[in-house]
């Protein structure tokens, strides 16, 4: 039987390492995971235990070397590609008045600019699969504004970079979904410095939890789960879907009679 080949940008952290951990269970899924740091690669090796079907690639999706370097690496060794998550990604929190355009444009750069150059890149292997599924990683933010004008942007931005390619690429059978979820417990929040210690992290996150009408936040594996429907064949018939994954937080609760009404 054929191995599935299998690329997920941001493998080595949060999400991106979760959905690998799944994966990875299925003997018939080679997975390949291309992110920035060593470090990181480091402790995600640690997480997973040394896996044959799991490698790593270490590039940056804003770079169009790394991107080109990628893409000949795969061709060499594993000929096309049938799944690729598209789920590296920054925050920086702030308004226009709090952030400079430098912050600005890192942000846009690496959660819309990559997403574009990496699948750009990886396209003609994709097309060789006849019958791949790209899934991105957008967010709730992109729906409504939330605590970072660059970030929001830049995924209302990607939410319409998956409309527009599911249409684009659907001659050549290739599914284009997103997946946006609301608060996930991850190091995105610390590594990007969004608060100023764990403590006060770790209220937000206590706090967070009235906002959600199922009362807790996202883990990991909510969003893996999702993710890993969408590069199935299970979903074949889903293409440029945007879906939010939040235990309801989208649902203006303004709405919802308080329960003593009949
Ligand atoms: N956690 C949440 O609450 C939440 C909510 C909604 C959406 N999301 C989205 O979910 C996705 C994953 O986030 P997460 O929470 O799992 O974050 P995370 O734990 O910080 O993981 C982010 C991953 O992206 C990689 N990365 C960042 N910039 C990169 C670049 N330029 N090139 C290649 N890899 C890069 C990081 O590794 P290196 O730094 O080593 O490159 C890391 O592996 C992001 O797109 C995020 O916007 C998260």
């Amino acid at each position: 039987m054929e191995k599935k080949v299998i690329v997920v940008t941001g493998g080595s952290s949060g999400i991106g390492l979760q959905t690998i951990g799944q994966l990875s269970a299925n003997d018939n899924n080679q997975i390949i995971s291309f992110s920035r740091s060593e470090e990181k690669i480091q402790k995600a090796k640690k997480v997973l235990g040394n896996k044959e079907n799991v490698n790593y690639f270490m590039g940056d999706v804003t770079n169009e070397d790394d991107c080109r370097k990628f893409a000949e690496y795969v061709e060499k060794n594993y000929g096309k590609i049938h799944g690729l998550l598209n789920n590296a990604g920054v925050l920086t929190k702030g308004g226009m008045e709090m952030i400079d355009y430098e912050t600005w444009k890192y942000n846009l750069n690496i959660n819309l600019n990559g997403v574009y150059l990496f699948t750009r890149s990886l396209l003609p292997l994709l097309k060789k699969a006849q019958g791949a599924s790209i899934v991105n990683v957008s967010s709730v933010a992109a729906m409504k504004p939330g605590s970072s004008i660059a970030y929001s942007v830049s995924k209302a931005g990607l939410d319409m970079l998956t409309e527009f390619l599911a249409g684009d690429l659907a001659p050549y059978k290739i599914r284009v979904n997103s997946v946006n979820p609301a608060l996930v417990r991850t190091p995105i929040h610390m590594d990007n410095k969004i608060f100023e210690n764990k403590e006060e992290y770790e209220e937000l996150l206590r706090n967070a939890v009235e906002r959600y009408p199922l009362k807790r936040i996202g883990e990991p594996e909510d969003i893996a789960n999702l993710i890993e429907f969408l590069l199935s064949d299970k979903s074949s018939w889903i293409t440029g879907s945007i879906m939010k994954i939040d235990g309801g937080a989208m649902i203006n609760n303004d709405l919802i009679p308080p329960k003593d009404i009949e």
